[in-house]
């Protein structure tokens, strides 16, 4: 398994893409509105690939003042509970750390918290249902 930066028009990229609009756009009208964000072509992608076969995917942002915000952090079904969700966590971490963000945030769907509690992350603030899908999602900060 590889870990790999991936740029917008990369087969690779256009995988992850698939692998989101499958595993969290499902049933979603116009997956491409959220797919295809503001934020989309100004992040940093991250796939963890085997034989050119991508497991999973992640995305990181910076905001204004430099802070990261993780994004549609997504693993196949069949790979789940492998680490592959942690490897690219943790590299988009890292990558905060290197820009000297202060902090990084994220909103994670409720069932995803004690993922993101392994690397760290603090629940903020109450509950609330997604504008996008109706999930329910809590915002989430770790302190670098
Ligand atoms: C959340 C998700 C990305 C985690 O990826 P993953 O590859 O299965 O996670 P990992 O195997 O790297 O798990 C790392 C640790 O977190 C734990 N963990 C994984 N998913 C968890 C969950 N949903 N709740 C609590 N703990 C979880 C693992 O048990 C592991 O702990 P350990 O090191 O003590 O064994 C993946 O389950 C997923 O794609 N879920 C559906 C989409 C989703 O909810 N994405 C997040 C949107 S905000």
């Amino acid at each position: 398994m590889n870990l790999k930066e991936v740029n917008i028009g990369e087969k690779l990229y256009s995988q992850g893409v698939k692998i989101r609009r499958d595993y969290l756009f499902d049933g979603i009208e116009k997956p491409e509105k959220y797919l295809n964000d503001p934020w989309e072509k100004r992040s940093i992608h991250v796939v963890v690939e085997s034989e050119a076969s991508v497991l999973g995917v992640g995305r990181l942002t910076y905001d204004e003042d430099g802070n990261g915000i993780v994004s549609q952090m997504v693993v196949k079904p069949e790979f789940r509970k492998r680490n592959i969700g942690f490897m690219i966590l943790e590299h988009l971490i890292k990558l905060c750390v290197f820009k000297g963000s202060e902090k990084v945030y994220l909103s994670s769907r409720e069932s995803a918290v004690g993922f993101y509690e392994k690397l760290g992350f603090n629940v903020i603030g109450a509950k609330f249902a997604s504008p996008q899908t109706g999930i329910v999602h809590v915002s989430m900060v770790l302190s670098l």
